[in-house]
């Protein structure tokens, strides 16, 4: 008998994970990133001053790690590939010990039945190449590129389903918007050069991919539907501009070869169209994406301004728009994000509607949580609250399904508690918790519940 919510045989269970966030850097390991930069200089800005060196220490770990997945019931699990750690420095020789590392992690996650998603750019940029500019900088492209080439050429023997970069809109909000990222700059122009350029780069090593190996590429955007206060002609538009500079400004590039041309006649209305080459519409159109890899963690609210921007200043995208505060919505109270179900859902519609149903999955979703030991019963996290949060949004995503969304999988962020980025180690996501000072992995509750719904594919309520 099937069950309530019964998903496809060849569903995609698992979670995702980062390099960075993972790894820990063990000195002479591996080359350094903007994180270990931003860390010696500005360490007060890290939560509890935790930075980039440690983390969950997977370099080390990784078979009991892959043992664990595979006892949850995972058949893929994404990961990254570090820029830094194949290529120190951004460019030049290969590492040959990162060699030995990733590929023992791809033979073991094999060898347990566990299929490899790889992703190539999670927030990780070496240092050498900021320093030169970072997205900035033309040049940096063909770095990275020759970094893709090196990671196919060694990996894609084994690796079919590969990602070019993780949500590239967090590193031009982060660092070129609102001071969330290194190099901490506010500077729109630079911002949509970046974002452009992170496009471009993309596009080239879809290209790349595309001539030489057979598998799928794509790349992971966190989809942020933005929701309207009203039906006010003024809040529709404000969450139509909202929707554009957030989510169409790379989906539709990635997805259809071109931007939106709503977009564009604003930033050239605004005199902040980025710098392009002649053979960049072309590349985009031919180079679009196989697979999309969607993160979805919170929607976004939206109202026209309340009061006229102050456009003397320099120009942002807020100029446009408001952040509303729905009174009511529901809150995950231990990391202060709004949980919005549905959200999941109207994604996937949306893409089946006028995204051409590209082949997509939930590439993260997940409950982050602070202080989450105070949920300790008899040794093991009771996260009753995190299996809510999975199963509601599996009902939605079933529901696209049954729609006929080309939904492929779920992954959740993420597969144990780990680093992240200025919040280190303040929100817990993981199917299992680590212990800092032991390392020793525990499995939560969720991590068995997510065990079965794997196992049979689905769940009955
Ligand atoms: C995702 C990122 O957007 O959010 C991850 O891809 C990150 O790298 C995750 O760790 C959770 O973020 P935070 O700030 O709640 O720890």
């Amino acid at each position: 008998m099937s069950l309530q919510y019964q998903f496809p045989s060849d569903f995609w269970w698992g979670s995702a994970a980062s390099a960075a966030q993972t790894e820990g850097s063990h000195n002479g390991t591996t080359g350094r990133t903007i994180w270990d930069e931003w860390f010696e200089k500005e360490e007060n800005r890290f939560f509890e001053g935790v930075g980039p060196k440690e983390t969950s220490d997977f370099y080390n770990r990784y078979k009991e790690d892959i043992k664990n997945m595979k006892e949850i019931g995972h058949n893929t699990f994404r990961m990254s590939i570090s820029w830094a750690r194949l290529i120190p420095g951004g460019e030049g020789e290969v590492n040959e010990e990162a060699v030995t590392f990733y590929n023992a992690v791809i033979d073991e996650l094999l060898a347990q039945g566990i299929e490899p998603f790889v992703n190539l750019f999670h927030f990780d940029m070496p240092i050498e190449m900021q320093e030169k500019g970072g997205w900035e900088n033309r040049e940096v492209i063909d770095a990275y590129v020759t970094y893709a080439q090196k990671a196919f050429e060694l990996f894609a023997d084994r690796v079919s389903k590969w990602f070019t970069f993780n949500e590239p809109i967090v590193p031009v909000e982060g660092g070129y918007l609102y001071d969330f990222h290194y190099p901490n700059i506010v500077d729109a122009k630079k911002a949509f050069q970046v974002a452009y350029h992170t496009i471009i780069a993309h596009a080239k090593v879809v290209e790349l991919y595309h001539q030489n190996y057979d598998g799928k590429i794509g790349i992971i955007l966190n989809l942020t539907p933005s929701y309207p206060r009203s039906e006010n002609p003024a809040d529709l538009k404000a969450a139509h501009i909202c929707d554009l500079f957030f989510n169409r400004s790379f989906l539709d590039p990635v997805v259809k070869g071109e931007f939106p041309e709503d977009l564009i006649a604003l930033l050239k209305e605004y005199d902040h169209l980025p710098e392009t080459a002649e053979e960049d519409s072309v590349l985009l159109k031919e180079n679009t994406v196989d697979i999309l890899g969607v993160n979805y963690y919170q929607p976004r609210r939206v109202k026209a301004k309340d009061h006229a921007p102050n456009t003397e200043g320099p120009f942002m995208p807020d100029w446009f728009f408001d952040n509303y505060e729905m009174p009511g919505r529901k809150m995950n109270v231990y990391r202060g994000w709004e949980i919005y179900e549905k959200g999941i859902y109207d994604i996937m519609i949306n893409l089946k509607d006028n995204y051409g149903n590209i082949e997509s999955f939930i590439s993260e979703n997940g409950m982050g949580v602070q202080d989450e030991q105070r949920f300790i019963k008899e040794g093991r996290i009771e996260d009753d609250y995190r299996i809510d949060f999975i199963k509601e949004h599996l009902k939605w995503l079933h529901r696209a399904i049954e729609e006929g969304a080309n939904v492929k999988g779920y992954h959740l962020w993420t597969f144990m508690d780990n680093w992240s980025w200025m919040n280190a180690y303040k929100n817990r996501y993981g199917f299992f918790s680590v212990n800092l000072d032991t390392q020793e992995r525990t499995a939560k509750k969720s991590a068995y519940w997510f065990a079965d719904v794997s196992k049979q594919n689905g769940f009955d309520h």
